[in-house]
């Protein structure tokens, strides 16, 4: 197995997570006993699986905690889910903590690694963010849960306008979003807005040196950009950006990749120098 970060949360998590919900449920959807379930999870921790998503809606909590009984708490991350609806009573933020007590009592376990809300649609967002979450985020304060995440309703979102607010809003710790072969607007939509270092990709062998050598080389070889300007007040700068300026151009895979990434963006990173108190004019 191999282990990744998962965002901003620090954990250390397989890149193969069992998804404990869907059509499968862990195969009780399709006709599987308990003890093929438990068999399934077992294999899957044999495997190196640490990661387990399951969720209050899926009825596969209880199954899910008998399999983990008995492996240590810290070596697996458990994520699990609010039911949710506007039109439900599970959209009052104390039937959402209520909820999560129960999962806590049906997992077998003192704490949930990330809890999320279970598939938000646009139009409720506002009432997630503004009412559910600082609720939650009381109960995070009696350790009931560590990091706070948030679902998309895939289906009836398709365009991740739900996510896109999410992504930007810095409430949430971990974000659900559907992405596969047939579907893959989040890497434009959505992954821009949740890699640490969404620039990351353009420093490599054979691309860029660093992300300020890729900004002054994309620049200068497009076609119709005759001068590049740079200011600097340092030395060390002056030179280093003439010769990113000097060099030849990015990658031609990093720059559709810019291209597909940001090409839509309009106006950003154009701000305007301001005047320091010392009457001198100033860039942030
Ligand atoms: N909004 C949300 O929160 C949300 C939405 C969707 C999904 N999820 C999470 O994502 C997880 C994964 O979702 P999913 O849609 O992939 O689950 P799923 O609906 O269970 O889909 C997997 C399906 O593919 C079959 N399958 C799996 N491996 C296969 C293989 N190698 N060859 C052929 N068929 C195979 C499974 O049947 P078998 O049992 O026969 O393998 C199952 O029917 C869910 O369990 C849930 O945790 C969350």
């Amino acid at each position: 197995m191999e282990y990744t970060t998962l965002g901003r949360t620090g954990l250390k998590v397989s890149v193969a997570g069992l998804g404990c919900g869907g059509f499968s449920r862990l195969g009780l959807g399709t006709g599987k006993s308990e003890t093929d379930a438990i068999a399934i999870i077992r294999a899957a921790l044999d495997l190196g699986v640490n990661l387990f998503d399951t969720a209050a809606a899926y009825g596969t909590e209880p199954v899910l905690g008998k399999a983990l009984a008995g492996v240590p708490r810290d070596k697996v991350v458990i994520c699990t889910k609010a039911p949710f609806g506007i039109s439900n009573p599970d959209s009052l933020p104390e039937r959402a903590v209520a909820s999560l007590d129960r999962s806590l009592k049906e997992l077998g376990t003192d704490y949930i690694d990330v809890y999320q809300l279970h598939g938000i649609a646009p139009r409720v967002y506002d009432h997630a963010l503004k009412v559910l979450a600082p609720a939650l985020l009381r109960e995070r304060e009696k350790g009931k849960f560590r990091w706070l995440g948030i679902t998309e309703t895939s289906p009836g979102d398709p365009e991740h306008q739900m996510i896109k607010r999410a992504a930007r809003d810095g409430a949430w710790d971990v974000v659900m979003v559907a992405f596969h072969m047939m579907h893959q607007n989040a890497r434009r939509h959505v992954f821009p807005l949740t890699q640490d270092d969404p620039l990351g990709f353009l420093v490599h062998e054979g691309g860029a040196t660093s992300v300020v050598d890729a900004a002054y080389r994309f620049v200068r070889h497009e076609p119709g950009v005759d001068v590049v300007l740079f200011g600097t007040g340092d030395h060390a700068h002056l030179r280093s950006n003439i010769a990113s300026i000097l060099k030849p151009p990015l990658p031609e895979a990093d720059r559709a990749r810019l291209a597909s990434l940001f090409g839509h963006l309009v106006g950003v990173g154009l701000d305007a120098p301001h005047l320091s108190r010392a009457g001198r004019v100033t860039t942030s």
